[in-house]
């Protein structure tokens, strides 16, 4: 098991791109491998949870050609794979492949590491289902056998993107149309970039629900995407510059999807200053550079409701960030933290203790009192990328040196993290 020690810091500056977007990179992948031609991805994620996406289809016929800055994907008709396809750590991978899978004439196994081996994937056997597709299995492994399938009208029980790119992406081949409404708008990748890609897609608000359609038989267009920066790998420097004294960092490129962006709306209850610059669009995306400054003195914060899908895979570093806040910060209405990578209330709450933070826990979020000097621990990532980066941004501020133990769990989303925190900062 590999372990990362970090020392306290002083500084964080200069300008800085963070790793591309796990999230765009996975559907790049899974709409190549159904686009009507060649696709170009430009700066592709290279982690493991993407590579884990990347080979599953190409288990299944895709052929991803290497060019210099990405790939180009070359689709083809899809066919059952010899093996079992392994999803990894990858919730994304193993949840909107089934949809593709399932509107397709083929059996597929699809299993993944200990961690993926305990989250529920109920959620989206249940849709596929009444779509009419035959699903083994609750959790993973699960099997599917796909094809014929009809459009239904569902709504998600949970919040989650996974579960309604699922069944989109089952519906662009299903008969007839496929309904998805949400009670809170998740992450909208899969919809914008559906649209980029010529897919004709229904969006509306229907009282306080989002319903989107999609007619199936549609036709993906091939695309040249350019993967813009992943909020969600930003955010560990973006709370490191809000906890450092010294601090004014740069960075460069990052998706700011409203959808993603409930990090930012956190930092203005906080009191942090940032600024975003640059706009741009790719293929629907939002795009710009953020500056942040020091936080200077932090004021407690309330994350809940709607706030929470724009922001859920932040909630470990902003936890970290809540210790360090003048009064008790709140998160709530976040259960589904309990079936990420880990346990993410309880694993943050156990590392926080161990560094002398005051936090309680509910079943749906916790309470964290701060401010508080933190102390180095040792801190055990449980398989869970985040909680790694997380608790290394914490040893940034505490007395003492931090050890995060089974850090290469963070390779699934950010393989280059420790050297790029490393550089930024200054003792
Ligand atoms: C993702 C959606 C989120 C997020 C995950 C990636 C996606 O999961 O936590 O890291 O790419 O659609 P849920 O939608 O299940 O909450």
């Amino acid at each position: 098991m590999a372990s990362l020690r970090i020392g306290p810091a002083a500084a964080i500056e200069g300008r800085y791109r963070p790793p591309s977007d796990k999230s765009l990179t996975h559907r790049a992948l899974m709409f190549g491998a159904i686009a009507a031609g060649v696709s170009r991805v430009r700066n592709p994620l290279g982690s493991e949870d993407a590579g884990a996406t990347r080979r599953c289809l190409e288990a299944m016929g895709l052929r991803v050609e290497a060019v210099e800055d990405g790939w180009l994907l070359h689709p083809s008709e899809w066919h059952t794979p010899e093996g079992v396809l392994d999803c990894g750590n990858s919730g994304t991978t193993m949840r909107l492949l089934s949809g593709l899978i399932a509107s397709r004439p083929l059996t597929a196994t699809l299993a993944g590491d200990a961690s993926l081996s305990r989250r529920p994937m109920g959620r989206i056997a249940e849709p596929l289902r009444l779509m009419g597709a035959r699903v083994e299995g609750d959790r993973p492994p699960i099997t599917i056998h796909g094809g014929g399938l009809r459009g239904i009208r569902y709504a998600t029980p949970v919040a989650s993107a996974q579960i309604k790119s699922c069944i989109l992406l089952a519906g662009l081949r299903a008969e007839g149309t496929t309904t998805v409404e949400e009670e809170t708008l998740t992450r909208d990748h899969t919809e914008r970039m559906l649209a980029a890609c010529g897919v004709s897609l229904d969006r509306h608000r229907d009282g306080e629900r989002h319903v989107v359609s999609v007619h199936g038989g549609q036709t993906v267009q091939p695309f040249d995407f350019a993967v813009p920066a992943d909020i969600s790998s930003a955010a560990f420097f973006m709370v490191a510059a809000a906890l450092l004294p010294a601090a004014r960092l740069t960075l460069e490129d990052v998706g700011v999807n409203p959808a993603r962006t409930g990090i930012l709306d956190v930092l203005d209850q906080a009191g942090v200053k940032w600024f975003a610059e640059a706009h741009r669009d790719q293929m629907g995306e939002p795009v710009a550079d953020l500056t942040i400054h020091d936080g200077g003195d932090l004021r407690p914060f309330e994350i809940g409701g709607g706030l929470v899908p724009r922001l859920i895979d932040e909630i470990p570093v902003l936890a970290v960030l809540a210790t360090q806040c003048d009064g008790v910060s709140v998160i709530r209405d976040a259960q589904e933290l309990r079936v990420k990578e880990s346990d993410r209330i309880e694993r943050v709450a156990e590392g926080l203790r161990a560094m002398g933070a005051r936090v309680e826990t509910r079943e749906d979020g916790m309470e964290i009192e701060g401010p508080v000097q933190l102390r180095g621990a040792t801190i055990q990532t449980d398989g869970d990328h985040r909680i790694g980066m997380a608790f290394a941004v914490a040893g940034l501020i505490a007395q003492g040196e931090t050890v995060v133990e089974g850090s290469e769990a963070i390779q699934t989303s950010f393989p280059t993290f420790a050297e790029d925190l490393w550089k930024l900062t200054y003792a």
